[in-house]
């Protein structure tokens, strides 16, 4: 059967928050795989990934990721689908916004993968974000400090679009 799997911290309250929203509306298909712990070959095993990040340290990923990417660097990717999400705070870091989610786009990219689930920069305001290329964003971004109420709106048109990308 083919699977989604679900990579995110819980070290990472939001990121982790949003990642069991998107399970739970999700149902039946995916898998969380908790990046503090999982190889390799937990990883590969998934037909497609959904992804999630906070971005800190100004324009950093969390030590989560950090640590974790290694375990996949080598990997070949070709052919799989890859949708991220990520959480960033466009007045606090308007020069990062939520870069982590374009510096795992990248990385998943240079192993052959295909960042689909691609969401309009229309709503937001910043100045720089790696997240952001040819106009739009590379996954979904939400921002819970300044934009709470927009949350569940765009997060189920995200969950609604990848339904179809990703099956
Ligand atoms: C030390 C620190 C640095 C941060 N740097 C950035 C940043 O560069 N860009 C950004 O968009 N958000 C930045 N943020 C905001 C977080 O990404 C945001 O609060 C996010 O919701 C945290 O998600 P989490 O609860 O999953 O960790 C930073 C927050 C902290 C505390």
């Amino acid at each position: 059967m083919k699977t989604i799997g679900l990579l995110y911290s819980k070290s990472t309250a939001f990121t982790a928050e949003v990642g069991a929203r998107i399970a739970e509306a999700w149902g039946e298909g995916i898998e969380y795989v908790d990046i503090d712990t999982a190889r390799l070959e937990d990883v590969e095993k998934h037909s497609a990934l959904i992804l999630g990040t906070p971005t800190y340290f100004n324009g950093e990923l969390p030590s989560a990721w950090s640590e974790f990417l290694p375990e996949v660097e080598d990997a070949d990717f070709t052919g799989k689908k890859v949708a991220i999400y990520g959480p960033g705070d466009q007045v606090g870091s308007p020069m990062s916004f939520a870069d982590g989610v374009g510096i795992l786009a990248e990385f998943f990219e240079a192993l052959g993968a295909e960042i689909v689930g691609r969401t309009s920069e229309e709503g937001y305001s910043y100045e720089q974000s790696l997240a952001a290329r040819e106009g739009s964003f590379l996954g979904l971004i939400l921002d819970p400090t300044n934009q709470p109420e927009l949350t569940d709106r765009r997060l189920s048109a995200w969950v609604k679009e990848l339904k179809r990308e990703l099956v």
